[in-house]
């Protein structure tokens, strides 16, 4: 691979942990204690990782939005919590940030139960939380993220076309023919790891281990499971200590360099961040691209294999390229939900939400809205509101990586039509068992050519 060749660091790298994976340990947890499960005992409580796993939370979103835009869930695993399913509902609330916190001092962006002093006391443990500024509120989010955002203009991501496009090649051409791999592992995790590496600077053979540390971060059912803390907590540490050797080096530059790392250091709103907020912002930015733009990867191949009349026009016109990108993101929403929590009592779509209800904002719901998307569960490249999509969500905090993962697809889809490849789903899918990341494990399939 002709991208970054691996030069001896300055610094000398820390030992770190590669296994087991995040989805091992949880599996081996929950063999070992069978009555730590989830429970959930609200047929509307969609918090329940299953539906995303056997893939069948299409029904129950469904009958909730036929019922009204958010419902109270009196009871689950994460605590009581507004389920927001309709996408007029979710803008809403998205474009009242003060009304609707992110911030981490609420509990954040994710469902999971932010535990008060009182059970940490009891549960005899220390408060552990990564500040990151998707959960912040403003003005500190506001300085943050315009640290890390001439790294997503639009001009910035042009520059990078080029490169990615003869990644994708490599890749591409690299694939088996005439027999059965995982597209998940072969394609989706080596072209977006590929790609933070670079953003990073991180150093090229170790590139995996993004993914390794972005799995442990990002499950919110292991966040759930308290016995697996100690490990979590011990990798997020190894992956910061790692990163501060990055960022040792990168303060010895001469000139400073234009990976994010050194955007950091040289930004006067992130350049004194504690420990635990420069671990946030990493954890952040290598979930914020590695598990979305990797699962989108996947729902491509996946989608195109399931409606076999949009893939021929796929075939046909390849103009319809950056159409049919926001229509796949549309259906496969990578993240299937943000949090929110409410700070005063406020009247929504006649509902009474009370400061400090759990505020979760199903944008998987709201994607399949049948009154913003005609004949919602049909993928259709040709639909002319696809954009419309929350897959990115909406308002201040609205994905600041969207062009370049729109960008990453496009060329995906485009070097792939350039080779006249069509790939069929021809063995095992296995989906992410979880309720925010939403995506796929595996995705075993076969090349063949239009
Ligand atoms: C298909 C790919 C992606 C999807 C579906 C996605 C989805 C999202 C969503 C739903 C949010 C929260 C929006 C809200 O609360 O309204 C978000 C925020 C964010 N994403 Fe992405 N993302 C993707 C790719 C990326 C990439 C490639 C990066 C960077 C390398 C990235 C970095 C971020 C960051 C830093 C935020 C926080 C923005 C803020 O709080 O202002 N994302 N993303």
């Amino acid at each position: 691979m002709a991208t970054i060749a691996p030069t001896p660091p300055a610094v000398q790298r820390p030992q770190v942990r590669r296994e087991p994976s995040s989805y091992d340990a949880l599996k081996a947890h929950f063999a070992a204690h069978p009555e730590e499960r989830l429970r959930h005992s609200h047929p509307w409580d969609v918090s329940r990782s299953e539906i995303y796993a056997e893939d069948t939370w299409q029904p129950v979103f469904a009958e909730m939005r036929a019922a009204g835009q958010l419902h109270w869930i009196p009871e689950s695993p994460f605590g009581p919590y507004w389920a927001v399913v309709g996408h007029k509902a979710i803008q809403h609330i998205e474009a009242l940030p003060e009304t609707f916190s992110s911030s981490w001092e609420h509990g954040g962006i994710t469902i999971l139960e932010r535990p008060d002093d009182a059970q940490l006391a009891e549960m005899g443990v220390e408060r552990r939380e990564l500040p990151m500024f998707i959960a912040m509120d403003r003005p500190q989010h506001t300085g943050q993220r315009r640290t890390v955002a001439p790294k997503f203009t639009p001009t910035a991501i042009t520059e990078m076309e080029a490169e990615i496009r003869q990644r994708t090649g490599e890749v591409l051409d690299r694939l088996p023919r005439g027999e059965v791999f995982d597209w998940v592992d072969t394609v989706s995790i080596e072209l977006t790891t590929g790609m933070l590496a670079i953003l990073f600077g991180f150093p090229w053979e170790d590139r995996r281990l993004l993914t390794f540390w972005s799995d442990w971060a990002g499950d919110t059912e292991l966040g759930a499971v308290r016995a697996l803390d100690e490990t979590r907590w011990g990798i997020l540490q190894e992956m910061a200590a790692y990163f501060q050797t990055l960022w040792i080096e990168r303060t010895m530059d001469k000139e400073p360099g234009n990976d994010l790392i050194s955007m950091m250091i040289h930004s006067p709103a992130m350049n004194q961040m504690s420990p635990e907020e420069f671990m946030g912002n990493l954890v952040l930015l290598i979930v914020g691209g590695n598990d979305t733009t990797r699962n989108t990867m996947s729902g491509i191949i996946h989608a195109l294999d399931k409606f076999p009349d949009q893939r021929k026009l796929y075939e046909e016109r390849p103009e319809l390229i950056p159409n049919a990108v926001q229509e796949i993101l549309r259906m496969q929403v990578p993240l299937a939900h943000m949090r929110r929590t409410c700070t005063e009592d406020t009247e929504v779509f006649g509902q009474t939400i009370k400061a400090g209800d759990k505020v979760v904002l199903w944008y998987i719901s709201a994607n399949r809205d049948g009154e913003v998307f005609d004949n919602p569960d049909k993928l259709d490249i040709t639909r002319e509101n696809a954009r419309r999509h929350l897959a990115f969500g909406y308002g201040i905090h609205r994905c600041v990586g969207a062009r370049l993962a729109e960008l990453q697809l496009r060329v995906l889809l485009e070097e792939m039509h350039k080779r006249r490849m069509r790939v069929h789903v021809a063995g095992d899918v296995e989906r992410v068992r979880a309720n925010f990341v939403h995506g796929f494990r595996k995705l075993e399939v076969e090349i063949t050519t239009f």
